[in-house]
């Protein structure tokens, strides 16, 4: 239970920044660091405690800069390690905390020391730090086991030798230019401690912890086995995982003011992810489950008490998510007939009521808004973004569609940089006849910054106001109750003796209660009746 004096990453509103796409301010196309700093204000304005980069680090960009070149050098085209740090004090200033994201499972191929693997010989020191095999089969032409990659296809590529034959395998459970590390080898592990503190050292107040329950592997990597007794996956949520966010947990106990660990942990058995946030290790986990539900009362108010009990058990705060970079915009998703989210389903030309869509997203921002726990938003769906579906196959750059064979449009349809001002691309995400990285369906001239600012009715205003109210209503350290008077069809819940949110996710209205007024809608409330695909929060 969280009280005045508690941590601020037990309730925070944080703000997820795909930097390459939040603001360009030299009209390469790209966003950047200093195309932050100059939105800074914009982020004040609209509430948030705090900003979580994806990664901004040296990076080919094989897979979006999760492909981490180097971890203490920010990538050229978003700036310099000196504005990094500048732009974490002056967000300080505002009083708006930095969470810096951290990729320990794999590198880059073009990190130094998967370099210097290449270079050596198989059974070298340098060789060690990675997972490399030889293959099977009589020419050792065949994986060295059964793993598939995250992204679709094999989990290994084959290397070649100086001579030009070919040589060992090496393991890759994302894309073949992301090399996974093996977690058994010390220098792995004090490598990521030093990294840790440097960013720790720099002002982040928190840390984003990548494909948390992927690091350690059973060593000697067995193929997939058909029934998989919890905890024994050959790499997903193993046991032996904690020990390593143990150790994190005391280098960040070691800092002032409450610098957080939170990780991004998707596990096959949603039962074990509080064991990743029991006391000693991560301080808050990503909860996807609730981000997976379908629009329907049911499954979400079923995954909300699932996920509260979950997590009271082992006395952390909840996480609630409604996207991020790696899936379908909420505008879109429930927009559809199959409203629930699940990777490796994404396909193109599925239909979908975008006008709907929108309504039900806005409602789903109160119901997550009004939860106990902390609340992530995803750039842009504060201005109610779709996905942008339309995207000309070359232009595309995810690995999740190549490696689908085009057959999964993949993530970048999420990615589109941000419309700010102006009737035509960039809108205002770069300088005037820039061409941003992706290109913005030009539709988005209604949904920009500036022409959301003056209405009132807006998803912007009412992300403003929704985060604005959630402050004032003291919800804090105010548990969650369900109000069952609705019946089903509802989601109602109470956090006290006067805050009502209530949503209704079918299709006729509910009557509201008289005892209560609206102090929040996701559309307009007429009377004391609430709409279908609407939601409210009420005070008494
Ligand atoms: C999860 C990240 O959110 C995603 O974007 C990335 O592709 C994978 N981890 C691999 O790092
Ligand atoms: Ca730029």
């Amino acid at each position: 239970m969280t009280d005045r004096r508690s941590p601020w990453w037990q309730d925070a509103v944080i703000y997820q920044i795909y930097i390459r796409s939040f603001a360009d301010s030299n009209g390469d196309g790209i966003g950047d660091l200093e195309g932050v700093r100059t939105r800074l204000g914009y982020l004040k304005k609209l509430g948030i405690d705090a900003v979580w980069f994806t990664p901004w680090y040296k990076s080919p960009i094989a897979d979006g800069g999760y492909d981490v070149e180097d971890y203490r050098e920010i990538h050229e085209d978003f700036g310099t390690l000196e504005q990094a740090e500048a732009l974490i004090r002056e967000a300080g200033e505002l009083g708006i905390r930095t969470i810096v994201d951290i990729v320990p499972n794999h590198v880059s191929e073009r990190h130094p020391w998967f370099r210097a693997a290449l270079a050596s010989r198989p059974g070298s020191p340098e060789r060690a730090r990675f997972w490399f095999r030889s293959g099977r089969g009589p020419r050792g032409d065949e994986r060295p086991n059964s793993w598939d990659s995250i992204f679709q296809g094999e989990a290994w590529s084959r290397t070649t030798d100086e001579d030009g034959r070919p040589g060992e395998w090496y393991l890759h459970l994302f894309a073949t230019e992301q090399p996974d590390l093996n977690w058994n080898h010390p220098d792995v592990r004090a490598e990521h401690e030093a990294i840790i503190r440097f960013w720790f050292d720099r002002g982040a107040a928190g840390i984003r912890v990548d494909s948390a329950a992927l690091l350690v592997k059973a060593p000697d990597l067995p193929d997939i086995p058909v029934h998989i007794a919890a905890g024994e996956h050959p790499y997903e949520d193993r046991d032996d995982v904690h020990d390593i966010y143990r150790s994190w947990r005391k280098v960040a106990d070691t800092y002032p003011g409450d610098r957080a660990l939170i990780g991004e942990v998707w596990v096959p058995d949603p039962s074990r992810l509080p064991l990743y946030v029991r006391p000693g290790e991560f301080h808050s986990a990503f909860n996807f489950d609730f981000m997976s539900q379908p629009w329907d009362a049911e499954a979400m108010s079923t995954s909300i008490q699932s996920t509260l009990d979950a997590f009271d058990a082992v006395g952390a705060p909840s996480t609630w998510v409604l996207s991020n970079h790696d899936v379908t915009r909420p505008v879109t998703r429930y927009g559809r007939e199959d409203t629930g989210f699940a990777f490796a389903r994404k396909r193109f030309g599925i239909s979908t009521d975008l006008e709907l869509g929108r309504s039900r997203a806005r409602a789903a921002a109160l119901i997550v808004g009004a939860l106990p726990g902390s609340l992530y938003i995803y750039q842009g769906d504060e201005l109610g973004l779709p996905e942008a579906e339309d995207l000309p196959p070359s232009v595309l750059q995810d690995p999740m569609y190549f490696r689908s064979a085009g057959v999964d449009p993949g993530r970048d349809g999420c990615r589109v940089p941000l419309p700010w001002s102006g009737s035509h691309p960039p809108f205002g995400f770069g300088p005037k006849g820039s061409s941003p990285w992706l290109p913005q369906p030009t539709e988005w001239a209604s949904l920009t910054v500036d022409a959301q600012e003056p209405d009132p009715a807006s998803t912007l205003n009412l992300y403003r106001r929704m985060i604005r109210v959630r402050g004032e209503t003291s919800l804090r350290g105010k548990p969650l109750k369900w109000d069952q008077s609705f019946g089903a069809g509802v989601v109602a819940f109470t956090r006290g003796a006067e805050f009502l949110c209530v949503a209704n996710m079918a299709g006729a209205a509910v009557p509201l209660p008289e005892s209560h007024r609206v102090i929040l809608a996701s559309s307009d409330v007429v009377g004391t009746s609430l709409p279908g695909n609407t939601a409210a929060w009420l005070i008494a």
